[in-house]
């Protein structure tokens, strides 16, 4: 079995998806970096030599290649979810979790953390919140698919693992989704 976490960027996938991973005594990959680490190239960098289009067929690419990895928590890049039929296939392969957070938490978020996301990196302030609050919408429409969401606002990483833990445990004694 794998777990996907989804989520808006800022949202903690990688931090939470490791710590939950540790827990399981499971795998974690963050296809963010394992798009690096394959490329060379930096996020930013791929955005600028390739652009959107060629990061999402990668991206793709990625996803179909941790299919058949099993016990394995896997980072999501937060566009992921939203291209092609990628939430349907995560959704066919394993337990998705989206980490839902209100946008003026995000926009807090990636104020201070935006300079390796190309997407928000040279927005100003307005630019940011209106990115985010329109993005999101749109966006929503794909995480709200997933089998579990979690309210991750106020959650430390802790406790934000101990309520996927609890949510599988829900998913699998019900053998819902299996
Ligand atoms: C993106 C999110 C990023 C990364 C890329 C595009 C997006 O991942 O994949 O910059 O479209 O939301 P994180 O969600 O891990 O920041």
């Amino acid at each position: 079995m794998r777990i996907f976490l989804i989520g808006f960027m800022g949202s903690g996938k990688s931090t939470i998806g490791h710590h939950l991973a540790r827990q399981l005594g499971w795998d974690f990959v963050d296809t963010d970096n394992i798009i690096a680490v394959q490329t060379g190239l930096s996020i930013p960098e791929i955005f600028t030599r390739h652009g959107e289009t060629w990061f999402r067929e990668k991206e793709r690419e990625i996803l179909l290649s941790l299919l058949s990895k099993d016990n394995i928590v896997i980072a999501t890049g937060g566009g992921m979810p939203c291209f092609a039929d990628n939430m349907e296939m995560m959704n066919r392969a394993g337990i998705t979790v989206y980490l839902r957070l209100p946008p003026e938490i995000i926009i807090e978020r990636l104020r201070h953390g935006h300079i390796d996301r190309p997407l928000v990196r040279n927005k100003n302030p307005e630019e940011l919140k209106k990115f985010v609050e329109e993005t999101l919408k749109k966006r929503e429409v794909y995480y709200n698919k997933a089998k579990i969401t979690i309210d991750s606002r106020n959650q430390s990483v802790e406790s934000a693992t101990r309520l996927i833990k609890d949510a599988l445990d829900v998913l699998f004694s019900d053998n819902a989704g299996f």
